[in-house]
């Protein structure tokens, strides 16, 4: 099992959307068995994929011992993807009930997944570095940051550079790759912002560009991934190149679990 945290330090550089739709893409295209798990308390990826937060446990409920990971995991319509929702309980769930006394309590999520069995399980994190995005990369094994080409974007990259390089001193895990959404191919000042990502995160870039499109917004309004509302999208396109980039960064670690079995 490989466990991706999906993160930026900024809000609305398509974490969500991503998570979504690569996980989505790595079941529907490349018969992974996927677990998405949403532990943002916003909960955009529950409801991206057609559910309503309010009627769901989450992660919450199982990092306060009310109930075990199976009982929160939604197998979806969708083949191979199952979903942990969020709902507004993640918010400060570690200063309240026994995790508040936990010293250790950033390390409980990657005890709690340990045991599962899928392929792939991503997780998609909130805009900030907190204790939720560092309990999601103690889990991981691979880190995706997500930026957009604009300043506020980039100059957050530093930030989460220095956070994730102290996480991984103590719980190591790889970085997969910086993601660029709302990418303009034609934008002024690219080079710039690309020389930033490889100062931050030297040969991280990741080659697929997610381009602006409509289709993305779109598709989580019906709550699906793209490739059922607008297969011929170039969202689509992108967003299944970039499921693609990623699987074959991966690839060694698939060779070597197959090799073990
Ligand atoms: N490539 C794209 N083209 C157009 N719109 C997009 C694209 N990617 C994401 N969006 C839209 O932009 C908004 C923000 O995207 P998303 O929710 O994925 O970002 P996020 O990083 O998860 O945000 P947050 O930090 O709040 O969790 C959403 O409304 C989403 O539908
Ligand atoms: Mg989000």
């Amino acid at each position: 099992m490989i466990t991706i945290s999906v993160c930026s330090f900024k809000g609305g550089t398509g974490k969500t959307s991503v998570s979504l739709n690569v996980g989505a893409a790595l079941a529907k295209f490349h018969g992974k068995r996927v677990l998405m798990v949403d532990f943002d308390a916003q909960a955009n990826l529950t409801a991206g994929l057609g559910f309503d937060p309010d009627n769901y446990d989450s992660l919450a409920a199982v990092l306060q011992e009310n109930k075990q990971i199976e009982e929160v995991i939604i197998h979806t319509d969708h083949g191979g993807l199952d979903l942990i929702p969020a709902d507004t309980w993640l918010e400060r769930v570690e200063i309240t009930g026994i995790l508040a006394s936990d010293r250790y309590s950033h390390e409980k999520l990657k005890k709690i997944l340990e045991p599962l069995d899928y392929d792939i399980v991503i997780i998609d994190t909130p805009p900030s570095l907190c204790w939720l995005t560092e309990s999601a990369l103690i889990a991981c094994d691979y880190a995706l940051v997500c930026a957009t080409p604009e300043f506020y974007s980039i100059k957050g990259l530093q930030r989460l550079s220095y956070f994730m390089h102290y996480i991984s001193e103590r719980h190591p895990f790889e970085l997969l790759g910086v993601a660029l959404s709302f990418w303009n191919p034609r934008g002024k000042s690219n080079e710039n912002f690309l020389q930033v990502i490889n100062d931050t995160f030297p040969g991280k870039e990741l080659q697929t560009k997610i381009r602006r499109d409509i289709a993305v917004s779109e598709a989580s309004i019906h709550g699906k991934p793209v490739f059922d509302t607008r297969p011929k999208s170039r969202a689509a396109e992108d967003l299944t190149g970039l499921a693609e980039e990623l699987l074959n960064k991966m690839s060694s670690r698939f060779t070597c679990q197959s090799l073990t079995l």
